[in-house]
């Protein structure tokens, strides 16, 4: 993974006051997040889950995908924020949510108290042989809650007495309602360790178990977070991907920036801007600060949102993530007639074309004073994929604490929980 932001350099290279402190204030940071990992901090148990993370729970985790492969047609997971975002972002990635050959498919739930979509899903999985994943480290949160009960009484009309043998929980191992209903009722369980939050715990079996249902190489994943963990720790300031993201960032904000848009340039990476969203938001929104993170998908967000960013309020930069190489190439064919007089581009690969137009994009973006940083990664597999997010993550931490905000809580995501909690059960 490459890093490159020598736009925002340019625009903002007269604060040199501003660069210089910034510079000591991510190094102090970065190192604060060490620290207070090493002292055992209530939520840093991210920093070295990938190195941390046993055998035998990866073990117990490919051996429970296997049954689960075996015994259904639908994997329903069930989950909301850090709790599914990350699980969407892979299986998008990877193209993998598609089913071949009567492979497993797999739909969400618990992220939505539509009651159209969830009715729209149970006629569905009526009389059809599917398995609950059901994560939620609280065990509190009303959606997925409210979305368990109605599929688990769906598995109880199909099968019966023996419907628990298709019910799969994800939670924390001690705190929560979860965990005692799930030992209550025999349900096999995996945990979220306590020191690890939802939007941080994409490397935990919340996350692991639906990708090996898929066949995603979880190992591999985690072999990604395993190298960026040390890169992260290790890679002096100059080189270290996650402190300069979180420096170049940090240096827009203080020139008044206060949006930053996440643009891919493959529609199967747009769930990833929405992981990386919840990331950010949650991490950085809050004591009345913060920058916004949008995720845009480029082309088609060029033909609306684009013209905004090129000449609108000037309160946007982008981070523009550029894929090397493409996982199928498409060669543009050459026609007689030239009609469309595209023949100068016969034989070219469409990911060639793709990428000019990622070109073109900043160039015409910069040229509109707009700070572009771009990240650039080989190509969209599991092992960049766990690199990239790793990195993200401990990007985001450096950043928030930057910004002078705890980036490991949300409480003003718990207003909200407890209000409708408080509604619900007015008479
Ligand atoms: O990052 C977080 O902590 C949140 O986004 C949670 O993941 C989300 O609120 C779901 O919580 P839970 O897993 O407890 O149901």
């Amino acid at each position: 993974m490459k890093i490159n932001y020598s736009s925002v350099n340019t625009l903002f290279k007269s604060d040199t006051c501003k660069r210089e402190q910034l510079e000591k204030d991510i190094i102090k940071n970065k190192d604060k997040l060490l620290d207070i990992n090493k002292e055992g901090c209530s939520m840093t148990g991210w920093v070295d889950y990938p190195e941390d993370i046993s055998k035998d729970v990866i073990n117990d985790i490919l051996q429970t995908a296997k049954e689960i492969k075996e015994k259904s047609r639908i994997l329903l997971v069930i989950g909301i924020g850090g709790s599914y975002l990350g699980t969407k972002a892979i299986f998008e990635a990877l193209n993998s949510q598609r089913r071949e050959h009567g492979e497993l498919k797999v739909m969400f739930a618990g992220f939505s108290l539509s009651s159209t979509y969830t009715s729209y899903l149970m006629k569905y999985l009526e009389n059809k042989d599917f398995s609950i994943i059901y994560v939620s480290k609280s065990g509190n949160t009303a959606e997925p809650k409210i979305a368990f009960r109605l599929f688990r009484n769906l598995l109880k009309t199909q099968h019966g007495s023996t419907y628990k043998e298709w019910i799969y929980i994800t939670t924390s191992s001690d705190t929560g309602s979860l965990i005692e209903e799930a030992k209550t009722e025999g349900y096999k369980t995996f945990y979220i360790p306590d020191n690890i939050g939802g939007r941080f715990s994409c490397f935990t079996a919340g996350t692991l178990l639906p990708l090996a249902c898929k066949d995603v190489d979880i190992c591999q994943f985690i072999e990604g977070a395993k190298v960026a963990r040390a890169d992260c720790i290790n890679k002096k300031c100059a080189d270290n991907i996650a402190m300069q993201y979180a420096y170049a960032r940090n240096l827009c904000r203080l020139n008044g920036k206060v949006v930053e848009a996440l643009c891919v340039f493959s529609p199967r990476m747009f769930s990833v801007t929405a992981w990386w969203q919840q990331l950010f938001a949650e991490s950085e929104g809050k004591d009345g600060k913060g920058v916004f993170p949008v995720g845009l998908s480029y082309s088609t967000d060029l033909h609306s949102i684009g013209q905004f960013v090129q000449d609108g309020n000037k309160i946007m930069y982008e981070t523009i993530l550029d894929v090397k190489y493409a996982l199928m190439g498409l060669s543009f064919p050459y026609d007689e007639t030239n009609l469309d007089d595209l023949n100068y581009l016969a034989g070219r690969d469409i990911h060639y074309i793709n990428n000019k137009m990622l070109d073109a994009t900043v160039e015409a973006h910069s040229t509109g004073n707009v700070p572009v940083i771009k990240l650039k990664i080989e190509k969209i597999d599991t092992y960049n994929l766990g690199y990239l997010m790793y990195t993200f993550m401990f990007s985001c931490a450096i950043s928030a604490y930057t910004l002078g905000v705890n980036p490991f809580d949300q409480p003003a995501v718990q207003v909200y929980k407890d209000k409708m909690y408080q509604l619900l059960k007015e008479k």
